[in-house]
């Protein structure tokens, strides 16, 4: 059997924290992947808020490793860590804003600025309404330095019908989003009128 990916998730304090813990839950029942999960104290105050004091130790018992985020000399603070990618779900504008314009102050952003050298795959789930325009620049100049931007948005047209449906759809798409094939994942897709077709 060939390595584990190790795929880096970020969870910080923006809402919709059940995103990141569906994520996780994913990646941690591939046999052939390894989470290294990153959690900010701000996240830590959206998992109780949102989902309660059971989901923190919950999540970091699902991953392989838990980082705090005060450790910079941790494996994912360098290159030569061999990660495949990194999602941060949800992406509070703090952080994003961080990792735009390289104010590396924590392990969670040296981890995402780690995987734009590097030249890996970095899913930034941003997740803010409404939009000033500081924040469109700070997602601009993500782009412009290699992250992608996929803001947690519900797929209406393949009508969830229920949240744990949206969130799920969410943290699918995103987990593809790595671009890696042995980590994906099934995920629903529209297929416009070749539905039902084969
Ligand atoms: C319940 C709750 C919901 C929040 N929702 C958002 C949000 O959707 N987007 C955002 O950018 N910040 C949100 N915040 C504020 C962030 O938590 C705050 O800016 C924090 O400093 C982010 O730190 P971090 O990026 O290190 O996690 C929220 C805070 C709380 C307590």
């Amino acid at each position: 059997m060939s390595e584990r990916h190790g795929v880096v998730v970020g969870i910080s304090g923006a809402s919709g924290a059940a995103i990141g813990v569906r994520i996780v839950e994913h990646l941690a029942q591939n046999p052939r992947c390894a989470v290294h999960l990153v959690v900010s104290p701000a996240a830590e105050r959206t998992l109780a808020e949102e989902i309660g004091t059971t989901a923190l130790p919950r999540l970091r018992a699902l991953a392989f490793r838990d980082h705090a985020p005060s450790d910079v000399g941790a494996s994912i603070a360098s290159g030569s860590f061999p990660v495949s990618g990194m999602i941060v779900a949800p992406c509070s504008i703090r952080t994003l804003s961080a990792i735009a314009w390289g104010q590396l102050d924590n392990l969670l952003v040296r981890a995402a600025d780690v995987q734009l050298k590097e030249r890996r795959r970095l899913v930034l789930l941003v997740r803010e309404s409404p939009l000033h325009l500081g924040h469109l620049r700070a997602m601009v100049q993500a782009t412009e330095i290699g992250a992608i931007i996929a803001p947690p948005l519900p797929a209406f047209y393949l009508k969830p019908q229920s949240l744990s449906d949206v969130v799920d759809q969410i943290a699918c798409r995103a987990i593809n989003l790595l671009g890696l094939p042995d980590v994906a994942v099934p995920a629903q897709q529209w297929h416009g009128e070749d539905a039902g077709r084969t």
